[in-house]
C-alpha cells in the first residue's frame, strides 16, 4: 500500500530516490517524505509532505547533498494524510529514521510502553512505536543497527516492509520484511532498496528476492541478507525482464490509456509458446475441485475463469472473494487445487487465504503478474502473465491476460482430463490466437464511444448488464466505472434484474447491455432484459457482436467463441470509465483512496 524506496552508493541519493518514489507513488499518493543523513552523528534532514509527490518535490528545492537516503509513498491507514504522520518517522535524538508499509498490529501496547520509559510521540501512526523500539534496540546492541531491526521484528505482530538509517553509520541501510514486499536491486558502487523493482529499472536490472522474516544490510558495496536469528540467507537474484521505458507514459495522456492500448500485446505475450500445452508438473486427475481466490478485478477474472474451466475441464470451482474465505472455515483438502489471481502478487487477503488453504493441504496453483512476488513464491506453481508493469491503479492489461490465463488453465484440464476433443482443442487455440488482432479491431472502433461517454458525465448512476460470461464482464465495467468515475455503478445479471434492482431504473439511466452471442438463447432473453429497462426509460448502451437493434446505441465487437468474449466486451468497458473520468476532471491514474497493491487486510 505504501511504497519505499532506499539508496546508498557514489552519487547523489536524493534523485535516485526521488525518482524511485515517482515511480511508486502508484502504491499509495496521500503523502510522501524523505530522509537523508548530512553529517555523521548529526540529526537527519528530513522532508516530508501531505498531499502527492509534487507536494514533497517543491519542498526539495534546497536540499542538502548525501549519498544515501529513504524515502516513503504512503496510502494510510493508522493516522490520517498529514505531514506529521507522513513517513520518514523519527526517534527522539532524530538521527535514525524510519519507513514502514503494512500494520503493526500490537502498536497501542507497543506505544504504552515505551512512553513509559519516556519516549515522546509526534504522530498518530503505528509506524512510530517501532522507531523508538528500534532506537533502544539500537542502543542495547551497540549500534548494530541490523541486530537490534532482527530483535525488534520478533517483537512485531503483523505485516511490514521497513527500512532505517542511522546517522552515525549513514551509508549503511537496513531493511526487514513480512508479509509485504521488499526486493533489493544490486548496482555497480549502488545499491537499492525497494518495495518494487519499478523503483530502481533504471539503475540496475538486477534484484535479489528477500523471504519472509528476513533482514537485509545494504552499503554501497556489500548486501547481507540475514534470518531473525542471524544467520545469513543466500537469496536468489535475478534479472528484470522489462525495461525502464514500460514504465513510463510513452506519449500517451495516462498511464492507464497507454495500458488498455498495450491489450494486444499483452495478450500475445501471455499466450505465446502456451497454446499447445502448460509446462506443469501438476497431476489434475487428483483434484476433486478447483477454488480460484482474488480480489477486484482478479476475482473479476477468477469468474469468468469458473465458465471456462467448467466447461472445458469438467471439474466443479467455486470462486471466492479471498477477503472472505479463510474466515467462514470452508471445506477443502489435499484434492482441492486452489488458484490464487493476483497482478501484483503481493494482495494481502490473497495471500492469506493462501495461506490458509496451503495449512489445509491443498494445492496452490497461482496465477501472477508480478515476477518474484510473495503469491508466486510460496506456490506450488505459478502461472506467470506477461502483462508487464500495469501502473494506473485501475487495472486493464492485468485483467486481459489474467482471462487469458483462465482459458490455458481451463484447456489444459480439458486436454488432460480427456474432455476435449482434438477438433474442440484446435478450435480453443484458433480463437485464442486471434483475441490479440480482435482486441486491435475493437480499439480502432472505440472513438465514437468516448464523445458517447462524455453525454453521460453528470448522471448519478449507471447498470450494467450481462449474461453467462457477460455478467462478470458486467462487473468488471461497473468497478472500473466506480474506482475511476467515483459515481454509483452497478453490475448485474441479466435475469436478475427483475428480482429487485430494476427499481433502481430511472428516465434517463444509462444502462450498459453486453449482448451473448447472436442467435443464442441468451441473446433473444437479453434483448427481453433490455425491452424492461428501456420500458422504464433507461438509455441503453449495448456491446454486442452482431446488429442488435434494440439499444439506444450500439458498440460492435468482433464475433468469437462466447467464452472468450469477456477479453473483447471488457475493452469499451475500460473506455467507459476512462473517458468518464477525464470528463468529471478525476485523477485517472491515482483515483482518490486508493492503492494499486493492497498489502493489508
Ligand atoms: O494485485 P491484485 O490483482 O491482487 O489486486 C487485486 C485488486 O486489488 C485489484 O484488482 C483492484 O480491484 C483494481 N484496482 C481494480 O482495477
Amino acid at each position: 500500500m505504501c511504497g519505499i524506496v532506499g539508496y546508498t552508493g557514489k552519487n547523489s541519493a536524493l534523485n535516485p530516490v526521488v525518482e524511485g518514489l515517482r515511480r511508486l507513488e502508484y502504491r499509495g499518493y496521500d503523502s510522501a517524505g524523505i530522509a537523508l543523513p548530512t553529517e555523521i552523528g548529526k540529526p537527519l534532514y528530513i522532508e516530508k509532505r501531505a498531499g502527492k509527490l509534487k507536494n514533497l518535490e517543491e519542498a526539495l528545492a534546497k536540499t542538502p547533498n548525501s549519498t544515501s537516503g529513504i524515502g516513503h509513498t504512503r496510502w494510510a491507514t493508522h493516522g490520517g494524510p498529514t505531514d506529521t504522520n507522513a513517513h520518514p518517522h523519527l526517534d527522539n535524538d532524530g538521527k535514525l529514521a524510519l519507513i514502514h508499509n503494512g500494520i503493526i498490529e500490537n502498536y497501542v501496547q507497543l506505544r504504552a510502553e515505551l512512553e513509559k520509559r519516556g519516549h515522546k510521540f509526534k504522530s498518530e501512526t503505528d509506524t512510530e512505536s517501532v522507531v523508538h523500539l528500534l532506537s533502544d534496540a539500537r542502543k542495547e546492541n551497540n549500534g548494530d543497527l541490523a541486530a537490534a531491526m532482527r530483535q525488534v521484528c520478533k517483537q512485531l505482530k503483523g505485516s511490514f516492509t521497513l527500512l532505517a538509517i542511522h546517522s552515525d553509520n549513514p551509508s549503511h541501510i537496513v531493511g526487514a520484511r513480512r508479509n509485504s514486499p521488499l526486493v533489493v536491486g544490486v548496482g555497480n558502487g549502488e545499491n537499492f532498496l525497494a518495495s518494487d523493482v519499478a523503483a530502481f529499472i533504471a539503475h540496475t536490472k538486477v534484484a535479489l528476492e528477500l523471504g519472509q522474516d528476513e533482514v537485509v544490510e545494504i552499503t554501497p558495496t556489500s548486501i547481507e541478507v540475514t534470518n531473525l536469528a542471524g544467520q545469513v540467507v543466500k537469496s536468489k537474484q535475478y534479472e528484470i525482464s522489462w525495461d525502464a521505458s514500460a514504465a513510463e507514459r510513452g506519449g500517451f495522456t495516462h498511464f492507464m490509456l497507454k495500458e488498455i492500448y498495450e491489450q494486444p500485446k499483452a495478450i500475445s505475450d501471455t499466450l505465446i509458446g502456451r497454446l499447445d500445452g502448460l509446462n506443469l508438473k501438476l497431476k489434475f486427475k487428483k483434484f476433486e475441485k478447483i477454488v480460484i481466490i482474488a480480489c477486484g478485478t482478479a476475482y473479476n477474472a477468477g469468474l469468468v475463469g469458473k465458465y471456462a474451466i467448467e466447461k472445458w475441464g469438467q471439474i466443479p470451482v467455486d470462486v471466492e472473494l479471498a477477503s472472505e474465505y479463510r474466515y467462514r472455515e470452508p471445506s477443502l483438502d489435499k484434492k482441492t487445487l486452489v488458484i490464487p489471481i493476483s497482478q501484483s502478487g503481493e494482495t494481502m487477503d490473497t495471500l492469506m487465504a493462501l495461506r490458509y488453504a496451503k495449512s489445509k493441504g491443498a494445492t496452490i496453483f497461482s496465477v501472477c503478474n508480478t515476477n518474484g512476488s510473495t503469491i508466486g513464491r510460496e506456490s506450488d506453481a505459478v502461472l506467470y502473465t506477461h502483462a508487464g508493469p500495469e501502473i494506473a491503479v485501475a487495472s486493464t492489461k492485468a485483467f486481459a491476460t489474467q482471462l487469458i490465463a483462465m482459458y490455458l488453465i481451463g484447456l489444459e484440464i480439458g486436454k488432460r482430463l480427456d474432455n476435449l476433443s482434438k477438433k474442440e482443442v484446435n478450435a480453443i487455440i484458433e480463437q485464442l490466437s486471434a483475441l490479440p488482432a480482435k482486441v486491435e479491431q475493437v480499439l480502432e472502433t472505440v472513438e465514437p464511444l468516448r464523445e458517447l461517454t462524455r453525454k453521460f458525465k453528470d448522471v448519478e448512476s449507471v447498470l450494467f448488464l450481462g449474461r453467462h460470461v457477460g455478467y462478470p464482464t458486467a462487473l468488471e465495467g461497473a468497478l472500473k466505472l466506480k474506482e475511476l468515475a467515483y459515481m454509483h455503478a452497478e453490475g448485474f445479471a441479466g435475469g436478475e434484474l427483475k428480482h429487485g434492482p430494476i427499481a433502481l431504473i430511472d428516465k434517463g439511466t444509462p444502462v450498459v447491455a453486453i449482448m451473448p452471442a447472436e442467435h443464442s438463447v441468451l441473446a433473444e432473453k437479453m434483448a427481453s432484459n433490455i425491452q424492461e429497462v428501456k420500458a422504464r426509460g433507461a438509455v441503453v448502451i449495448a456491446i454486442s457482436e452482431f446488429d442488435f437493434v434494440g439499444a439506444d446505441h450500439l458498440i460492435r465487437i468482433p464475433k468469437t467463441d462466447q467464452l472468450l468474449q469477456p477479453v473483447l466486451a471488457v475493452v469499451p468497458l475500460q473506455v467507459i470509465a476512462y473517458e468518464m473520468a477525464v470528463a468529471r476532471r478525476n485523477d485517472v491514474d491515482q483515483p482518490r483512496n486508493l492503492a494499486k497493491s493492497v498489502t493489508v487486510e
